[in-house]
């Protein structure tokens, strides 16, 4: 898997990840030698976990006293068993929800997952990064990003900021500084003409004046760059509730950096007048905080849904009724269909933490002492081949077969 950056380079993800996480490594071990604990830099292998994000915000809020959970009401309480709520996490991306359930003490089921696409902040850039793209046409926005790499990152940096200051009560202007020289230069260059007389004459001319080296917009166009973003958002929530497993769900937990938007949290809590909304202090933070609780005791969630199907691939004698010619093959007398997806777990079943599957395979020829097993997946139904749509295969277990004999085994 490779990752691209924004001049469209790639770099392998796995490169990119390693850096990632021993960046975060040398900052921990540096803020514990300023402290002075001593702690020497010999970390253990195998200690990486991984948390899922709405799961670990989930156990984040079951943890925080009803004061920090704002929006929770008087007499609220997370911890009643059987009660349900649904996170809702809005990041970069997608907004991925989950309904879970609470059991005894601190344990959690999972219900249901689903994600939604075109609902995180991003959204929100690409409609900012439209305007420019309006004013300005593809051709400077590309120059801007390939050759002028830091005036373009100057740009959404401003915009990060603005973003998140921006409030359904905001009226008025909306300053933002922009990289003026270089945008002027391009548009003499490109455009044969300078940057404030490309705005004059760009549509978008009445929503916005310049001031110095600040583009002024106007608030109420600003604040429209939210509403694609936010209409899919409740649109998603709305999908799920739904679903019967979350048709009674009284409670949304909004969390992750995207939920920090006070244009968001007031959207949902209109849209959602019957459910009680809460945000958690902090809730830009509630994944990372989460996660930490979640390496303390990673048995918080007892159960979860299978998102795939999983199957193992294998031949079985063939059926003229069940199977396809095309798939016919023959070991000796014998006729045998191939390809045949096995499943042994379902999608949307619940699965136990920890939870194992057993299952019998046979050899197919005879003295076989090894036996090379495909695992698939796929989102469908009722999957017949590894090779329908929608199936991809997981990995390869080799099994040595202990005594090999004429038998099938
Ligand atoms: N106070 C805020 N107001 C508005 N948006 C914010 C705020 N804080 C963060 N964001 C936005 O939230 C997003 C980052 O959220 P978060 O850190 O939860 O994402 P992530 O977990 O890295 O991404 P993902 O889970 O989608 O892969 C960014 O788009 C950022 O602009
Ligand atoms: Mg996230």
């Amino acid at each position: 898997m490779t990752l691209d950056d924004i001049t469209a380079r790639t770099l392998p993800a796995k490169d990119v990840f390693s850096l990632s996480i021993r960046a975060l490594k040398d900052h921990l071990l540096e803020e514990l030698e300023k402290q002075g604990t001593g702690l020497k830099t010999e970390i253990p292998g195998e200690r990486l976990l991984i948390a899922l994000e709405p799961e670990v915000a989930s156990v984040y809020c079951q943890h925080l006293p009803i004061e920090k959970l704002q929006g929770a009401g008087t007499g609220f309480t997370m911890s009643r068993k059987g009660s349900k709520f649904m996170i809702v996490d809005l990041g970069v991306g997608t907004a991925d929800i989950t309904v879970h359930e609470k059991l005894d003490g601190t344990r959690l089921k999972e219900l249901c997952k689903a994600s939604g696409d075109a609902c995180g902040g991003t959204s929100v850039d690409n409609a900012f990064y439209q305007i420019f793209v309006n004013i300005f046409g593809v051709l400077v926005m590309n120059l801007l990003k390939k050759k002028y790499t830091s005036s373009y990152m100057d740009l959404f940096r401003e915009f990060e900021t603005v973003k998140r200051n921006i409030k359904t009560n905001t009226s008025g202007k909306v300053n933002f500084t922009i990289p003026y020289v270089v945008l002027d230069q391009i548009c003499k260059e490109q455009l044969n003409k300078d940057f404030p007389a490309i705005l004059k004459s760009s549509t978008l001319a009445d929503k916005l004046s310049l001031l110095g080296d600040k583009i002024r917009f106007d608030a109420e166009f600003m604040k429209s760059l939210y509403k694609p973003t936010i209409d899919s958002i409740i649109a998603h929530v709305k999908d799920v509730m739904r679903k019967k497993e979350a048709s009674d769900v009284k409670t949304f937990l909004l969390v992750a950096g995207f939920s920090e938007s006070p244009m968001i949290q007031e959207a949902v809590r209109k849209a959602f007048s019957a459910q009680r909304v809460i945000v958690p202090e902090d809730s830009g933070l509630s994944v990372l905080k989460g996660a930490v609780l979640f390496g303390q005791r990673p048995d918080f969630i007892s159960s979860r849904i299978a998102r795939y199907t999983y199957g193992v691939k294998i031949s079985e004698k063939f059926d003229k009724q069940k199977h396809d010619e095309q798939k016919r093959y023959q070991i000796g007398n014998t006729s045998r269909c191939r390809d045949i997806f096995k499943s042994f777990m379902k999608a949307d079943t619940s699965v136990l933490a920890g939870q194992k599957v057993l299952q019998f395979y046979n050899t197919t020829t005879p003295f076989q002492n090894k036996m090379a097993l495909q695992v698939y997946v796929t989102t469908t139904e009722n999957p017949k081949y590894v090779d329908d749509n929608g199936c991809s295969m997981l990995g390869e277990l080799d099994v040595v077969v202990p005594n090999p004999s004429i038998e099938e085994h």
